[in-house]
């Protein structure tokens, strides 16, 4: 198998990596950051040795649950992938995710492949198409996955379970056989309608998709998994949807599209491709059947199946080659439980990054990774003191040890010597075994060793005690030449951690003035070399910043309550709350105000600021209304809010009140009074 660890860093590979598409209708969050960053760490070491290994990803634009979503927020389906793209991009270019192209399954390329793999599988006989009953929301004109149908269990009688299974009781059945079923999108009851499906006949690839998964090309738990799915049977995989559906056309199908999971694997093709025109790179000796380039997929041990099974046998049927290998990982745990909104741990990547370097995490995600499909725990507690005590008390503080010596004895010049070789030559060639662990994906084992490396280096400074050398007259060059082997040991430290922590290394690098830490760099020892002015490469982690991102975390989940409580249906589907007394009512003081200016709010995808004008007081309100609303759009405009609400600190600041909105599936409506109103006036 090529993704062996016996590579050697002299013949260049051609290699092409990719991480599973995120869907298109939510934020990047730490769960699945975990694959991003082990795909990065993985790419960059890649890069280091010097082979040309290109890293694309996507969004996975398709879908219902994108279509509806966009609904919801009243905006078109490619308004809201174009805006979640960008959301997403920002994201992982906080966390150093190196992407050599982020493309959308939504894409003129996309579109292509899918016709093409779909065409060539239908000329060979391997699409078959048959009538299927559904039930179907005669409201809103659509068959209804079975996530989107809710009923009453036919087995325990538990209220509001889901289509497929029940939450109460673990049963599992057909939509048919939930008593009382609604619709989850209208609250209509559905109805069995019958229409044709198209379907890819998986059992003609069993042979092909047995020998697969027995030839190396998935870890061993998998292998297992994979088999035992095998001999339970299996049958030909639906791969149409109804209109409406945010997706693409069937080419001989009018009014039947292609079903997500079908394009979305080929929305890998499509990013390289785009890669390929940009960058004149030759697609096909990637992907055709002969092809010496390796093709690896990282993903989640949720979607295997359709990586593992389905994706080889399309692409083999349709004669493209198959993927080198597809590498599993497990799933993030926080404190040892899920992810949880209520306990703050359900964190987005964007509140991670506004109160901890990306890299804190990116190093503790490496010391725990390994090649297997284990969940991976983020310990808040190891977390900051596993960060604390390698990257800042171990690796940056040789550096910071040594280099005021150097500068202050050599002119900011190393030593003309160097004073160790043994000592150097044993860090340089444990290089070697360290690329092993990186090229096998066993990133903890990496990390371990590097930071064995970091203990020696440390001793030998704290042994050679430069600073009570520094002490003694006529001892400067000893001290120069203690300080010079350091440096050049942190050097090496930052060649092997710099796929782990870029960013880091990026400044080590201009710190020792060179131009590349490149693993073959490390080879060369710098003598009478010319090194800057040190800068501290990475704080501790404050402990207080880890508790306000989990108190940030839970106001992430206040707010999207409010909004999806915003975005319910009209009046009919939203029961008149408990009656209060006019005395409870007149302690609301509702008053006009002029929108004197509307802004975004970086970080913020719902929000907009208001500054308010009540006739001279001037008011800031964080209002949930940038999906309906352009900031120049209400400026000027007079609309009602709540004075005497209690100031309530927001991430973004402290909203001074709340402007007065309603809002339906197709929008929310802020209140305006009619003209002759004037601020600061009381409504009553
Ligand atoms: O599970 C998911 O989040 C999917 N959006 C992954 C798709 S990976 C590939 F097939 F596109
Ligand atoms: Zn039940």
């Amino acid at each position: 198998m090529s993704n062996s660890a016996s590579h050697s860093a002299s013949q260049p590979r051609k290699i092409l990596v990719t991480s599973a598409l995120p869907y298109a209708n939510g934020a990047i969050h730490l769960g699945h950051l975990l694959e991003y960053i082990q795909t990065d760490i993985w790419v960059r070491f890649q890069k280091s040795r010097g082979h040309q290994c290109h890293y694309v990803c996507a969004d996975d634009a398709h879908g219902t649950a994108i279509m509806l979503r966009a609904e919801q927020e009243g905006i078109t389906s490619e308004a809201l992938i174009e805006r979640v793209s960008r959301d997403h991009q920002t994201d992982f270019a906080r966390f150093g995710v190196g992407f050599d192209n982020y493309h959308s399954t939504h894409s003129e390329e996309n579109r292509q492949f899918s016709e093409l793999i779909y065409t060539r599988l239908r000329d060979k006989g391997h699409i078959a198409t048959r009538d299927i009953e559904q039930m179907y929301d005669p409201v809103k004109g659509l068959f209804l996955a079975d996530r989107f149908i809710k009923g009453i269990c036919p087995k325990c009688k538990a209220d509001d379970q889901y289509g497929d299974n029940c939450e109460a009781c673990g049963a599992t059945y057909t939509p048919a056989e939930l008593i009382d079923p609604v619709s989850a999108i209208s609250g209509a009851t559905p109805e069995v309608r019958s229409s044709t499906h198209y379907f890819f006949k998986l059992p003609d690839f069993a042979d092909f998709m047995q020998g697969w998964i027995n030839d190396g090309h998935v870890q061993p738990q998998i292998r297992n998994k994979l088999l035992e799915w095998f001999e339970s049977g299996f049958n030909e995989w639906d791969i149409s949807r109804d209109a409406p559906y945010f997706g693409f056309e069937i080419p001989d199908a009018p009014g039947k599209y292609f079903y997500v999971w079908l394009d979305a694997p080929i929305g890998y093709l499509a990013s390289f491709q785009n890669l390929c025109e940009r960058e004149g790179l030759d697609f096909d000796s990637y992907w055709q059947p002969e092809s010496d380039a390796e093709i690896y997929h990282f993903i989640g041990k949720d979607i295997v199946y359709f990586h593992a099974l389905f994706w080889p046998a399309m692409l083999h049927g349709a004669e493209f080659r198959t993927p080198t290998a597809v590498n599993c990982h497990g799933f993030v745990t926080v404190n040892g439980a899920k992810m949880s909104k209520s306990r703050g741990t359900f964190i987005k990547a964007a509140t991670y990054a506004e109160y901890l370097n990306p890299e804190y995490l990116r190093y503790y995600f490496a010391a725990k990774l390994t090649a297997g499909v284990d969940d991976l725990d983020l310990n808040l507690e190891d977390f900051s003191a596993r960060v604390n005590a390698d990257l800042v008390g171990k690796v940056v503080n040789i550096a910071s040890r040594c280099a005021g010596f150097v500068k202050k004895l050599g002119g900011g010049k190393l030593s003309a010597h160097c004073a160790e070789p043994e000592l150097l030559a044993r860090v340089i060639a444990a290089g070697d075994a360290i690329a092993e662990d990186y090229e096998a994906r066993e990133f903890g084992r990496a990390m371990r060793r590097i930071m064995e490396l970091a203990d020696d280096a440390n001793t030998y400074i704290a042994e050679a005690e430069p600073w009570v050398l520094a002490k003694q007259d006529g001892r400067e060059q000893e001290v120069l030449d203690i300080c010079s082997v350091g440096i050049n040991l942190f050097r090496q430290l930052m060649v092997y951690l710099a796929p782990v922590v870029p960013t880091m290394a990026s400044d080590a690098q201009a710190f020792l003035q060179l131009e590349s830490l490149d693993w073959e760099s490390r080879h060369e020892v710098l003598l009478n070399h010319d090194i800057a002015k040190f800068k501290p490469l990475m704080t501790r982690i404050d402990r207080d910043k880890i508790d306000a991102m989990i108190d940030a975390s839970k106001e992430d989940l206040a707010e999207e309550k409010k909004m999806k409580e915003s975005a319910k249906g009209p009046m009919t589907d939203d029961p008149i709350a408990d009656e209060i007394s006019f005395e409870d009512f007149s302690k609301v003081d509702l008053r006009i105000a002029r929108i004197a200016k509307a802004d975004y709010v970086e970080g913020a995808d719902k929000l907009l600021k208001l500054t308010l004008d009540l006739g001279g007081e001037i008011r800031t309100v964080f209002s949930g209304i940038r999906s309906a609303y352009a900031p120049e759009a209400l400026e000027g405009h007079l609309t009602v809010m709540v004075a005497n609400l209690a100031p309530r600190k927001m991430r973004f600041g402290v909203s001074e009140g709340m402007v007065l909105a309603s809002s339906n599936d197709a929008g929310i409506y802020l209140l305006e009074p009619h003209a002759g109103a004037e601020p600061g006036q009381r409504v009553t």
